[in-house]
């Protein structure tokens, strides 16, 4: 069966209320629109606008997860949110393991898939980031710096419903330098290997494997053509409707 597409929109520290409403609305009436795309969308805006915008998307099939979240359930975590009031808050996934969250708040590997765990366990489905920053590809550790943090990151509930990987190059992030189709593909297809050797064909087959990183309008149908990309994690593209909507609209059937 062929691996449904996602378009996943990742705000970022991104929009006041006002204009994240305007966007997710506009998002929502136009996936509406389309009937019943081929591909699925999500919507990750900041943590505090999370109940604007599901009541925004609701009733569109328009999903809406949240960027980050605590390995705990609940607790003395000052400014922390937990998984389980995500998907109280309606949100039905949750992104772990940006590069920005592994850069800025130092998450390794552990913490990542500690909170892939979490985010399972509260029913979310997870979004684990992995790749490798310009220096790592330049020394030609590419594909090893990939095969480390995939394994380290996936929790033991991982199966290809709950959990969806994104191949995010650290140097394509935010630059407007996105890597090639060949390059993003190569490191797809040893995802899918791992992946294979670790759940076996049948499994592998059905895990959805996104990119991100510069992706858009102009470049998205290219990636997206590629074997085994099956969807786009996308920053700022995803902060405008044409742009955003530009890249569902124009992925391969
Ligand atoms: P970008 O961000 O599309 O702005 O490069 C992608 C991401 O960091 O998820």
């Amino acid at each position: 069966m062929a691996r449904r597409k996602l378009i996943a929109g990742n705000w970022k520290m991104n929009c006041l209320k006002a204009d994240g409403v305007a966007l997710a609305k506009a998002v929502a009436s136009r996936y509406k629109a389309a009937g019943q795309p081929r591909y699925d969308m999500l919507m990750c805006p900041p943590f505090v606008l999370i109940p604007a915008i599901v009541e925004a998307a609701a009733g569109s099939g328009v999903a809406v997860g949240a960027q980050d979240c605590h390995a705990q359930e609940k607790g003395a975590h000052t400014g922390d949110t937990s998984a389980w009031m995500l998907k109280d808050a309606g949100c039905g996934y949750v992104i772990v393991g940006h590069s920005e969250r592994r850069t800025n708040h130092a998450e390794t590997d552990e913490i990542v898939k500690a909170k892939a765990a979490a985010g399972l366990a509260a029913g979310l489905k997870v979004i684990i980031c992995i790749g490798e920053t310009l220096a790592e590809r330049d020394a030609g550790q590419t594909l090893d710096v990939n095969r480390r943090q995939l394994h380290g990151s996936l929790p033991d509930a991982a199966t290809p419903a709950n959990t969806v990987i994104a191949y995010e190059p650290v140097w394509a992030i935010g630059t407007g330098r996105t890597a090639s189709p060949e390059q993003a593909q190569e490191v797809h297809a040893m995802i899918r290997a791992e992946l294979t050797g670790r759940y076996g064909a049948a499994a592998a087959q059905e895990y959805r494997i996104l990119y991100g990183g510069s992706m858009n309008a102009k470049n998205a149908a290219e990636l997206l053509a590629q074997t085994d990309i099956d969807g786009g994690l996308i920053g700022g593209a995803a902060l405008k409707v044409d742009d955003f909507m530009a890249v569902g609209e124009g992925s391969p059937k």
